[in-house]
């Protein structure tokens, strides 16, 4: 990839995991010109860019990614030559009542994305590059044993998981069919700070703080692979620059947690830091209805991006933990801004809890 001087979109740039991304190219490649798309939805907040928001190389540009005229429109405008899409429809319940949003964003959006780009680049394709963000869960669910490798088939089970597959599936139908070079990364969950209050550690962080019931699905032995938010921008940064083109990279965190272990790591590091007695917040788990098609175990081999690449977690995840607790606590306005308005209305309706 060409390192001198780019024109870089990154879509879903205001959102958790898009906001460590731009940051990350804004600041370590000042010779590049970073648009950050996003039509700021209920998880998009140009709050978590008030750092880099001024600088010369970084344009924040507000729009929708299923407006295909408006996505022709910018490409030819501003003429990139590089895309990192992030920008999805990215909770799992939330795409259980509403699966059709979900098509819209993550499906037609990343089309209309793949048709602009190829548009553009069709008469030379050197030194472009489409990058797609997508997920483990397009790998659906494991049993008590095995990884997620590359070639691992796709078998997924929610309506978002379904979309991130489906949109995976055509970027690399454009390479096939068009040639249109692209990448593929499928990541494990991430947290970290600026993560909406929607998705595990976040929720359940704001819901101690508040000494609210932590809402634990079903059984709580749901496993997950963690990786901080910092070290997934890293991967990206290194995917963008060497990766192969026509290739897809698995990030993992090589840490696998079951739910109700996780949290009850996280009652206890939050007992240290609100000075609560040990034990304390963990009387808060409170065991509810399971999620409907709730995958059991996911877990990623994350071996071909740490040897094809070098790229490996730098951070433990008690560090990373307590990194994003004291990010949460010190930025309280930050959590009260996002969970007031139609957050409240969400948290009803999902978790019938006040
Ligand atoms: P997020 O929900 O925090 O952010 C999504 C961003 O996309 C928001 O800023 C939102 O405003 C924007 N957006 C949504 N619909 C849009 C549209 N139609 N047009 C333009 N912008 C729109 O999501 P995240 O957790 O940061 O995830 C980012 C990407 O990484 C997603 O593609 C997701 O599938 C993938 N991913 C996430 C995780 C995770 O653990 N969070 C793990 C692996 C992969
Ligand atoms: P989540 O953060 O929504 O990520 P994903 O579903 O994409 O893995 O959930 C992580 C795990 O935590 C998952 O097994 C569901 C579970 N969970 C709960 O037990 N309670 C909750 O309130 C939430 C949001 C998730």
């Amino acid at each position: 990839m060409n390192t001198t001087s780019q024109r870089v979109l990154i879509t879903g740039g205001a959102g958790f995991i898009g906001s460590h991304v731009v940051r990350r190219f804004v600041v370590n490649y000042p010779n590049y010109y970073i648009y950050n798309l996003d039509a700021l939805t209920y998880a998009g907040n140009l709050e978590n860019l008030k750092d880099i928001e001024n600088q010369s190389n970084y344009t924040f540009i507000k729009g929708d990614i299923t407006d295909a005229s408006f996505i022709d429109f910018i490409f030819k405008k501003y003429n990139f030559d590089g895309v990192i899409h992030l920008a999805a429809e990215s909770h799992v319940d939330r795409s259980i009542t509403d699966p059709l949003a979900f098509v819209k964003t993550n499906v037609i959006g990343t089309m209309n994305l793949l048709n602009a780009a190829k548009e553009l680049w069709k008469d030379d394709f050197t030194g472009k590059r489409f990058y797609h963000i997508s997920t483990d869960e397009v790998y659906g669910s494991l049993g008590e044993t095995g990884l997620f490798k590359e070639d691992t088939a796709y078998d997924p089970n929610s309506p978002y998981s379904a979309s991130k597959a489906s949109s995976d599936h055509f970027v690399r139908a454009y390479g096939e069919t068009y040639g249109l070079p692209y990448v593929i990364t499928n990541c494990s969950n991430n947290y970290g700070p600026n993560h909406f209050p929607e998705k595990l550690i976040p929720l359940f962080i704001n819901n101690i703080i508040q000494n609210k019931p932590l809402p634990v699905y079903g059984d709580g032995k749901q496993t997950r692979d963690w990786l901080f938010v910092i070290d997934h921008a890293l991967a990206i940064d290194l995917v963008f620059h060497k990766g192969k083109n026509h290739e897809t990279y698995n990030i993992g965190g090589f840490n696998e947690w079951k739910n109700i272990d996780l949290v009850k790591l996280l009652c206890k590091l939050m007992d240290q830091k609100l000075n609560r007695k040990e034990g304390e917040s963990e009387k808060l788990i409170t065991y509810v209805k399971d999620r409907p098609g709730h995958d059991l175990r996911y877990a990623i081999d994350a071996n071909k991006i740490k040897k094809e690449l070098g790229w490996e977690p730098s951070v433990t995840f008690e560090d990373g933990l307590v990194n994003t607790i004291e990010w949460y606590l010190n930025n309280k306005s930050w959590l009260n801004n996002v969970t007031s308005g139609s957050y409240k209305d969400y948290y009803k309706k999902q978790y019938h809890l006040n």
